[in-house]
């Protein structure tokens, strides 16, 4: 539910008047929620720090910034869960969270790497549990110098998950499809850019994504995340951010706030349906990515590749979008879930990404809290 497709309302013409208050309240924007991004790499000599500050641009479930990291050790870096910043509601497992954290240690091993800085990630060195993360070190990461930079790091400030509606005249090369497959080297992975395709997934991840906002406790799981307009988001620089004048302009009218968004006979909930399924719909093929089990490790895994598909989906000027709904546990998407793992892991395995791609104008990072919100 993003950005331009709330213009419609406004574009009805009768929500505020234009006013020079109104011009003040548009014209707002982001003080600190990006800094991240401008200051990723500079600020540091300890190079554990230069390469986080890069990992913390790392994409993850619902922008929760689930990480913490203890530096007290030299050469080493202890990352932990904050078990605060969990998903209870769409993702019971903590799956999609633990692959949020593997795109945030292969990230890292990235930047050490553009250094000439090698890092290790032991997993779980006292063990983890199948059904919930714990206080207990995700990874223990090490850092001695001579590693070779990869070129997809290039591609770290311009990676987004691209959320916007893609434009349905620009089919996607089945070979630039392959070249971003290329970039995984742990998992499973695998797409599909034929109309066959296209229309099928389509319409299984609208059905998901209705599921998801049809079922109150997972809709109101993202909407206690909504940041609406710069105020909210550089107070709170993680979630679900809508910023821009419109958004300003909707927060500021109260035709954003919880209540109305939970109104399904609202304005703003039909709208953002109708964003919502405006990204599925215009879906201009699809891939996923497979492990053969379902351990944390393999979590990880898909972590790792999940962040090196999004890099190689940038360096092919592709746009990209996970679209998770289908894939998560809870009972009312099992027979989604079902359909997904049968046909995209009929052997067995877990379907750990499902994402759309297509082409779309470039939008903005999303915020971060800055590496200092985050060391313990
Ligand atoms: C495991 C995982 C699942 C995700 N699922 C979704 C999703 O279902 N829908 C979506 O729009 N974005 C999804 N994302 C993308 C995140 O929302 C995004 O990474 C985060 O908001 C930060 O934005 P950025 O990637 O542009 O930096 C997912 C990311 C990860 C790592």
């Amino acid at each position: 539910m993003k950005r331009r497709q709330f213009l419609s309302i406004i574009g009805g013409g009768t929500v505020l008047a234009a006013t020079a208050a109104t011009g003040m309240i548009a014209s707002r924007s982001t003080h600190t929620a990006l800094l991240p991004w401008a200051n990723a790499g500079k600020t540091y000599t300890d190079p554990r720090k230069r390469a986080l500050s890069w990992a913390i641009l790392a994409p993850n479930p619902h922008n929760r910034q689930p990480w913490l990291v203890d530096l007290s050790v030299p050469d080493k870096a202890t990352l932990y869960i904050d078990t605060e910043r969990m998903l209870p509601e769409t993702d019971p497992f903590n799956r999609q969270i633990t692959i949020g954290l593997g795109c945030f240690i292969e990230l890292a091993r990235l930047a050490a790497a553009q250094d000439g800085i090698g890092m290790t990630a032991e997993l779980f060195p006292e063990g983890s549990d199948e059904t919930a993360l714990d206080t207990r070190p995700v990874a223990v990461l090490r850092f001695k110098s001579g590693a070779e930079a990869d070129p997809l790091f290039a591609f770290v400030p311009d990676r987004r998950s691209l959320k916007e509606p893609y434009d349905v005249t620009k089919n996607v090369a089945q070979s630039t499809l392959d070249a971003v497959l290329a970039a995984a080297v742990q998992t499973k992975v695998d797409g599909n850019v034929s109309q066959h395709s296209i229309a099928e997934l389509r319409a299984l991840t609208h059905e998901a994504l209705r599921i998801e906002v049809e079922t109150p406790r997972t809709y109101l799981e993202s909407v206690d995340l909504f940041r609406v307009g710069a105020k909210e988001v550089d107070a709170n620089p993680d979630g679900i951010d809508f910023t821009g004048p419109l958004f300003e302009l909707l927060g500021a009218s109260g035709m954003m706030n919880r209540d109305a968004l939970l109104d399904t006979s609202s304005t703003s909930y039909k709208e953002g349906l109708k964003a919502v399924f405006a990204n599925t719909d215009t879906a201009m093929g699809h891939l996923w990515l497979v492990t053969q089990a379902n351990t944390r490790e393999d979590q990880i895994s898909a972590g790792r590749d999940w962040l090196r598909i999004n890099l190689a989906a940038t360096s092919q000027g592709l746009g990209i979008q996970p679209l998770s709904q289908a894939l998560q546990e809870y009972p009312e998407m099992k027979d989604i879930y079902d359909q997904v793992h049968a046909r995209m892991a009929p052997p067995g395995g877990t379907v750990q990404m499902l994402a759309r791609i297509g082409y779309a104008s470039a939008v903005a990072p999303s915020p971060r809290w800055p590496l200092e919100a985050k060391l313990i």
